[in-house]
């Protein structure tokens, strides 16, 4: 089972031992999350009816900061989080997200794990969740998410999920003029997701990182 820890901006993360890698960076979970997904990626993305696909839903802390990032604007999102290892839920009670918000945003964060997995639940008005348990390897679906948030453990950790197979099939399942963000700029990595079909950007990384990457589908 993974094991808590506190990160340096005192939001939590999990460190698994068999891969000795963490969930989410040392140098603060939330605010890394914040930097690459809802500042490169859901502020950049055109457009208020958004379809959110993320790799790896885990924690939820990337579906719960993008309910929180759209509470009371003119966005909807559909968020679509798979996730081949669905955490139990009394790691994810111990987790201190929903404390870091006014308790009127911390709420949801329980309402999304309580949802139930492999259906559509509605949020709020503004957040339609499908939890879906399965393999990214297996992804096969064309033409509908206008955003990715690609949060896979690190290539040198889990170096098969991060192979141009993997990036083509996330751009087929793309509408043109979407984007994938990540936090990683190996080389290796945008060079695979440039042979997927996608233009990328190197930009700057949250705190620990000096770089993350964005790509479009054109
Ligand atoms: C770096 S963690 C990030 C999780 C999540 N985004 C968060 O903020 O907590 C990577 C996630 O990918 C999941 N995962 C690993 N292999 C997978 C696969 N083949 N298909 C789908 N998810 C996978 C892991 O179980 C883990 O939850």
């Amino acid at each position: 089972m993974p094991e808590l820890i506190t990160t340096e901006d005192g939001s939590h993360s999990l460190y698994v031992k068999e891969l000795d890698e963490h969930y989410h960076s040392v140098h603060g979970a939330v605010t890394e999350s914040a930097h690459v997904f809802i500042d490169a990626g859901l502020k950049a993305v055109p457009g208020n009816h958004i379809n959110i696909f993320e790799m790896g839903f885990g924690t939820g802390l990337n579906a719960f900061l993008t309910l929180v990032e759209i509470l009371g604007s003119e966005k909807t999102v559909h968020y679509t989080g798979l996730e081949k290892f669905p955490l139990e839920a009394g790691i994810l009670a111990s987790l201190n997200y929903a404390s870091l918000f006014h308790e009127n945003k911390g709420e949801f964060f329980h309402l999304l794990h309580k949802a139930p997995w492999n259906e559509n639940t509605e949020i709020n008005d503004e957040f339609m969740l499908e939890k879906k348990e399965g393999d990214i390897r297996s992804l096969d679906i064309r033409d509908q998410f206008d955003l990715v948030y690609f949060d896979a453990f690190a290539p040198d950790k889990q170096p098969e999920l991060w192979t141009t197979d993997i990036f083509s099939r996330i751009f087929r399942s793309m509408k043109h003029g979407s984007i994938l963000t990540t936090y990683c700029s190996k080389s290796q990595v945008r060079q695979n997701l440039a042979k997927a079909g996608f233009r990328v950007e190197k930009l700057p990384g949250p705190p620990g990182k000096r770089d993350m990457t964005r790509a479009w589908k054109d």
